[in-house]
């Protein structure tokens, strides 16, 4: 095994057992050849299996930090290990380069909660209220849109426009959590993360009994009275800040399971208290089909140019903040 390799497997260790490495190794290995041969860089969002984050992504991070890292690739080929809604944001950001989606089935629950037609008809009841997209969106969603927003910027985003009253679609969750921290009005649509929608306020009162002093981080997409429970509640990658400014002795993530694992490789000292919901949108994403992605150039993302024009202008101008 090279040195690269075993370092790779040293990080994830307390993860993949020692007889499912070979394996695994045999497709980082080569991941890690192609790219070369490529030009190819892999984008890894903060939920993807411990062996994709540690061993083979060249930038990891939230949606945010996906956007502006695909805004400024310096790469023939992006690798979304993500899902797609991520991917297309990619190739909006990057019309001339190809962006290979490993699994063109792994959606989001958010995402498949609205179409353009739905945007169109609550413009038509609430004329001249502008509407915030959420990334997790389809370019149709977006190209409907004035601007997007992540879970890292919605607050800002929100209070940006300078208007009484927003539409902010589609998760109704994050909604109701920035309408608890601003003054405008939010007119919300009925879309849930089907992996937060699941914690209860319960679940964390018995965590803390059963866990003295543990600090409670929850994402944004998790309804107000879990959000309610927690210590602090911020998209992943505020999250992970968190982590490395405060260093808490013991800490519960209300997210999705890989997030723990990864931050847990990064500060050994922290402990790490489950349960999380594992998103079966995020894990179709795999080193297997990554390596298939890279060595046959599938699936490549297409956006109609008139459609990925008017979505651009939406992901932009929430860049450009
Ligand atoms: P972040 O932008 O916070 O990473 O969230 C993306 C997501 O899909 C959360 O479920
Ligand atoms: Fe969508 Fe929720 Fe999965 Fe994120 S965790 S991709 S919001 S279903």
């Amino acid at each position: 095994m090279s040195a690269a390799l075993a370092d790779g497997y040293d990080r994830i260790r307390r993860f993949v057992p020692p007889f499912e490495w070979p394996a695994l190794a045999e497709d980082v290995a080569e991941i890690v050849r192609l790219k070369r041969e490529k030009n190819a860089i892999v984008l890894a969002h903060n939920y993807m299996s411990p062996e994709i984050f540690h061993c083979v992504s060249d930038v990891v991070g939230d949606s945010l930090a996906l956007a502006r890292e695909a805004q400024q690739a310096d790469a023939d080929v992006i690798v979304m290990a993500g899902v797609h809604f991520m991917a297309e944001t990619a190739k909006l950001l990057n019309p001339d380069k190809t962006v290979l989606m490993p699994d063109m089935h792994a959606g989001c629950s958010l995402a498949e909660s609205i179409t353009a037609s739905d945007v169109r008809s609550l413009r038509a009841r609430h004329p001249g209220v502008p509407v915030i997209t959420y990334v997790n969106t389809s370019a149709a969603v977006k190209a409907e849109s004035d601007i997007c927003c992540t879970s890292g910027n919605v607050k800002r985003v929100v209070e940006s426009l300078g208007v009484p009253e927003v539409i902010l679609i589609p998760d109704k969750y994050l909604a109701a959590n920035v309408a608890r921290e601003t003054h405008v009005r939010i007119i919300a649509w009925q879309g849930a993360c089907e992996v937060h929608e699941r914690f209860t306020p319960r679940q964390i009162r018995g965590l803390r009994r059963d866990n003295p002093g543990v600090v409670v981080l929850a994402h944004p997409e998790c309804p107000p009275e879990v959000v309610g429970e927690a210590d602090f509640a911020g998209s992943t990658a505020a999250m992970a800040d968190y982590v490395e400014r405060r260093a808490p002795a013991k800490a519960v993530l209300i997210t999705e399971c890989s997030m723990a694992d990864n931050l847990a490789v990064l500060h050994p000292e922290v402990e790490f208290v489950r349960p999380c919901n594992l998103c079966p949108h995020m894990k179709r994403i795999t080193l297997g089909n990554i390596r298939r992605a890279l060595e046959t150039g599938e699936t490549e993302i297409a956006i109609a140019p008139e459609l990925a024009a008017r979505a651009r202008r939406a992901v932009e101008r929430m860049l450009a903040l």
